[in-house]
């Protein structure tokens, strides 16, 4: 058992909505707050104890509101400052938490203090110009102005955009609607702090940090393409959250869910460990891209679909949960709003929809930790069926198709990147029902409805109890019962690329989780694995299944006869 004393959130079952996309309440085809509340029954039936919103405040939504224009107002999108307050009544009266999204790294060009830092006529443009990141242009040796550096930012294209007025270029890690805060600037922090503390006072549990490990940069600004080392993972960047943890986290006793990419076991223990005063939960990607295709060049990194390297997803819960093991939790979840909807990436959208959605949770949710359900993973929403480049939204999309055709894709092998990869997989309208615009709105949404709303929706689900909807009810309520968050697995066969076997330890008892990752038959050693020692206790199939074969996606949970 892990340390004490315990806290509210050791029991968290987190379910994250992409406010936008959730629930349109005022039909203007966005999502809204007042749609939250209006799900929140529905959310209290899934079996989850937590919302994690995403960014709810004003912005010009270059990036959905990771483009923050005020940290202190609901943007209009969304509600009020009103609705905000009535979300964390209605959720804490359903006992329920709520954490919000905070994003510290950069803000939106058009927040005041950017519109001041640019423009040396601005009244107070000599107090806010340090609140961002300037570089002199460089020489070329024609003598021509040029970037600074050649980094590149995470949406593709240079970090550096000229300004003309000042003659300098700001650094922006993101889009260039974004740009980077500079941390080392006492008066910026004092700022966002007070923004902290004004979403603590209206009663907010928690927050999920946004990309935590870029708030420091390398300000001797080195070369590099894509220069990434020189913005991300800075050791100081710990000193800042440490402050903010000492601040304003643990006094008063918040969830901190916070981003961070790319680091080891004892970095991990920095962010999160049980002495850490940065974050309570570390959520990384690791198992999150493990079907990249390296040898692609014309749609590069993440974009291009190989095939999947299970032992190395199997490789990196054992590793995380091994680190987190007796010094905190391992955060549980197959993806997020940046990432491509679980069942289209390793599991079969279409042959083996039911099942292979199935076997996902199966495999993942009696794990120990912490979980994150995506919104609407729990029906197994898909990616998109979009044909046209219009369709998507993403800032992101439109950098990176324009760099697949550089790079001497054509619009089919783009389109096809887009479709695998983009992160407007994740983002469309939620399907509550097979009717008009899937009951997310009563008017046209701001991103196309998927057209499989017709077969996968909530109301079809809800009445069904082999849907996928109920079977995440139930592994949810066995997390509960046999307080999974503090359970012990052993991964077998750690090294095979088919199956994903594991034996997880509960309060009350043990279960073996047997799962076939694969779209073709395999056999198991059955006698060996159970052992005459377990009984089977559910699976992913129509009728029961028996024996040593298992057929393509299938999954079965055993429970120890034994009681402990
Ligand atoms: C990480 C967020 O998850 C992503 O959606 C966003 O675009 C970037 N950070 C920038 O805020």
């Amino acid at each position: 058992m892990r340390y004490l004393p315990k806290k509210w959130w050791h029991d968290a079952i987190i379910y994250q909505v992409y406010l936008r996309s959730f629930q349109d309440s005022n039909h203007d085809g966005i999502g809204d707050i007042q749609g939250i509340i209006q799900r929140v029954e529905y959310l209290k039936s899934l079996g989850i104890n937590t919302i994690w919103i995403s960014p709810h405040y004003d912005s010009p939504m270059d990036d959905n509101g990771y483009d923050v224009k005020d940290f202190f107002t609901v943007s209009p999108d969304y509600g009020t400052l009103e609705d905000f307050k009535q979300l964390i009544h209605v959720a804490h009266k359903n006992q329920m938490y709520v954490i919000t999204d905070l994003v510290l790294n950069h803000t939106s060009d058009e927040h005041p203090w950017f519109q001041a830092a640019k423009d040396p006529n601005h009244p107070e443009h000599a107090y806010y110009k340090d609140f961002y990141i300037w570089h002199d242009p460089k020489q070329d040796k024609n003598g021509e102005n040029t970037l600074p550096t050649q980094w590149v930012s995470w949406f593709g294209g240079p970090v550096w955009e000229y300004v003309e007025a000042l003659n300098q270029y700001y650094l922006h890690i993101f889009s260039k609607k974004m740009p980077d805060l500079n941390w080392r600037n006492k008066n910026m922090k004092k700022a966002l702090k007070a923004a902290i503390q004004f979403w603590i006072d209206l009663g907010v549990d928690g927050f999920r940090i946004d990309a935590s490990n870029h708030l420091e940069k390398n300000w001797d600004f080195p070369e590099g393409k894509p220069g990434y080392e020189h913005f991300s993972s800075l050791p100081k960047h710990h000193e800042y959250l440490q402050e903010l943890g000492r601040e304003l986290f643990k006094p008063n006793d918040l969830l901190i869910l916070g981003e961070s990419g790319g680091a080891k076991r004892q970095e991990a223990l920095q962010y999160a460990g049980k002495d850490s005063h940065e974050f309570n939960l570390l959520i990384h990607f690791e198992h999150c891209w493990a079907d990249g295709d390296d040898t692609n060049k014309k749609t590069p990194g993440k974009w291009a679909k190989g095939t999947i390297d299970l032992a190395h997803i199997k490789q990196s819960f054992a590793y995380w949960i091994d680190i987190f093991k007796e010094e905190g939790f391992h955060t549980l979840f197959w993806h997020n709003h940046d990432q491509p909807r679980i069942v289209s990436h390793y599991g079969d959208d279409a042959k083996y929809h039911q099942r292979s959605a199935k076997m996902l949770a199966m495999s993942l949710y009696l794990l120990p930790g912490i979980p994150i359900v995506y919104y609407g993973e729990e029906i197994g929403m898909t990616n998109v069926d979009y044909e046209q480049l219009s369709d998507f939204r993403d800032v992101e999309v439109f950098t990176e198709y324009d760099n697949f055709i550089n790079n001497g894709a054509n619009h089919g092998e783009a389109m096809q990147a887009l479709k695998d990869r983009a992160r407007d997989n994740a983002r469309t309208p939620m399907q509550w029902h097979d009717g008009p615009f899937a009951g997310f709105s009563k008017v046209t949404p701001w991103i196309n409805v998927n057209g499989n709303k017709t077969t996968i929706n909530v109301q079809q689900q809800q009445t069904d109890e082999h849907s996928i909807l109920s079977l995440y009810k139930t592994l949810l309520k066995l997390r509960k019962e046999e307080d999974l968050a503090y359970g012990a697995v052993d991964f077998y066969n750690i090294e095979d690329q088919n199956t994903f076997n594991t034996l997880v330890s509960g309060k009350h008892h043990d279960y073996l989780m047997l799962c076939n990752f694969k779209d073709t038959p395999i056999k198991q050693p059955m006698d060996t694995l159970l052992d005459g020692a377990f009984t089977l206790y559910l699976h992913n199939m129509p009728t029961t299944p028996q024996g040593s074969s298992f057929e393509p996606y299938e999954a079965r949970i055993y429970r120890k006869k034994s009681e402990k």
